[in-house]
This record gives C-alpha cells, sequence and structure tokens, in this order.
C-alpha cells in the first residue's frame, strides 16, 4: 500500500510552487508519486472546482459550497487517489478534507463537526497518513498573491483579510483534533528553505 500525503495551508503560502519544484525533481530522480490536487485532479472534480471557483458565482450558499467541495473530494478519491495508494504508489495531494474543516467548517461558519460529517460520507474512511501545514500570517499570504501576476484570482481569493484569519484560526483547531497527523512547516522562509525542510520530513518518513 502507498502513503497518502497531503499539503494544506491558506492561501499564498507556496504549497503549489513546493509541489511544482518536488514533482519536477523526484520525476528527474524517475520516483513513482503521484501528484493531483483538490478540488480537481481527474476531469470531474476539475469541472466541479470550476463551478466552487468562478467568480460570477456570488450566489453560492455556504452549504453547497461544502457539498460540491465533499462531492470532487470523493470522485477524485475513488477515480485517482485510492487505486493509486492500492498499487503501491505513494500519493502527493494538494489540499484534502482539512482545507474543508478549515475554510466551510470554521472561516464560512457551518462547524467544523457538521462539514466533518458531511465529508464522513465522501471520503468513507480514507484519511491521509501525513499532513503539512504552510503556515503563514494571511496578511503576507494575501501580499504574495496581489503580487503574482501569474495566478489567477478565483472567488476565495476575493474574501477579505477577515476571512483569511478565520481560515487560518480555523486551521489552529484541525491541528489541535490531528497533531499526530499534522507536520507545521514555517511558509515565511524562502521556498528553497521550506523545500529542504519538507524533503527532510519526507525521508525521516521514507517517503521519498
Ligand atoms: P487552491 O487555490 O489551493 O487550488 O484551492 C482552491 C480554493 O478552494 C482555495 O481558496 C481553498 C478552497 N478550498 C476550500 O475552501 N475547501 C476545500 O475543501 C478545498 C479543497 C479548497
Amino acid at each position: 500500500m502507498g502513503k497518502f500525503i497531503t499539503f494544506e495551508g491558506p492561501e499564498g503560502a507556496g504549497k503549489t510552487t513546493v509541489l511544482e519544484l518536488l514533482m519536477k525533481e523526484l520525476t528527474e530522480a524517475n520516483s513513482d508519486i503521484v501528484f493531483t490536487r483538490e478540488p480537481g485532479g481527474i476531469l470531474i472534480a476539475e469541472k466541479i472546482r470550476d463551478v466552487i471557483l468562478n467568480k460570477d458565482h456570488i450566489e453560492m450558499d455556504s452549504r453547497t459550497e461544502a457539498l460540491l467541495y465533499a462531492a470532487a473530494r470523493r470522485q477524485h478519491l475513488v477515480e485517482k487517489v485510492i487505486p493509486a495508494i492500492n498499487s503501491g504508489r505513494n500519493v502527493f495531494c494538494d489540499r484534502f478534507i482539512d482545507s474543508s474543516l478549515a475554510y466551510q467548517g470554521y472561516a464560512r461558519g457551518l462547524g467544523i463537526d457538521e462539514v466533518h460529517s458531511i465529508n464522513e460520507f465522501a471520503i468513507n474512511g480514507v484519511m491521509p497518513d501525513l499532513t503539512f501545514y504552510f503556515k503563514i500570517d494571511p496578511k503576507i499570504g494575501l501580499e504574495r498573491i496581489a503580487a503574482s501576476s501569474e495566478r489567477e484570482k478565483n472567488r476565495l481569493d476575493l474574501e477579505d483579510l477577515t476571512f483569511h484569519q478565520k481560515v487560518q484560526e480555523g486551521y489552529e483547531k484541525v491541528i489541535e483534533r490531528y497533531p499526530e497527523r499534522i507536520v507545521i512547516i514555517n511558509a515565511e522562509k524562502s521556498i528553497e528553505e521550506v523545500v529542504a525542510e519538507v524533503k527532510q520530513v519526507l525521508k525521516e518518513n521514507q517517503l521519498i
């Protein structure tokens, strides 16, 4: 069985950039790791992603949003993550259930327990073996996004600083729940330092 590793954090924490660098380096070293993301990673979930993140969808209700993330999660797990793990490959996934707990459960105010319960139905017992949490001051994260011309702003990026501060508080509550699974990375350091730190933890856990 392969291992399921997830990467979490607020906007602008750099996790996607770190994953891209890791993918490049590890693919060149002939590693067999599956790199994927949520919401998305397969056709149906990418389509759900477009619906969720479309800037025109300002009417979207918070519960609808939470259910759509859970639906995309289910399909992605069944089509991509579970088959890869069953074939012995490790899966590195950009975001998973902790994002829903922090963003929809806490920041949107739906309740961490409530969002956890709809996700239990979706994941049916599949949880990450290890999670990296990229910790950054939300203000710095939003400044990084504003400064990045490459990144297209999505519906959640358009939320104000207060929302992103709540996301961070939500993640802190999630970390209290799962301290044994979540490794905290200081994402305010340079990308090179962050990549080195993540690799160190992956090596210690014999994941690369
Ligand atoms: P990304 O920008 O990291 O690709 O993530 C897309 C957005 O979706 C980001 O603002 C975080 C948000 N999100 C949730 O609110 N709940 C979730 O369950 C997931 C996976 C992402």
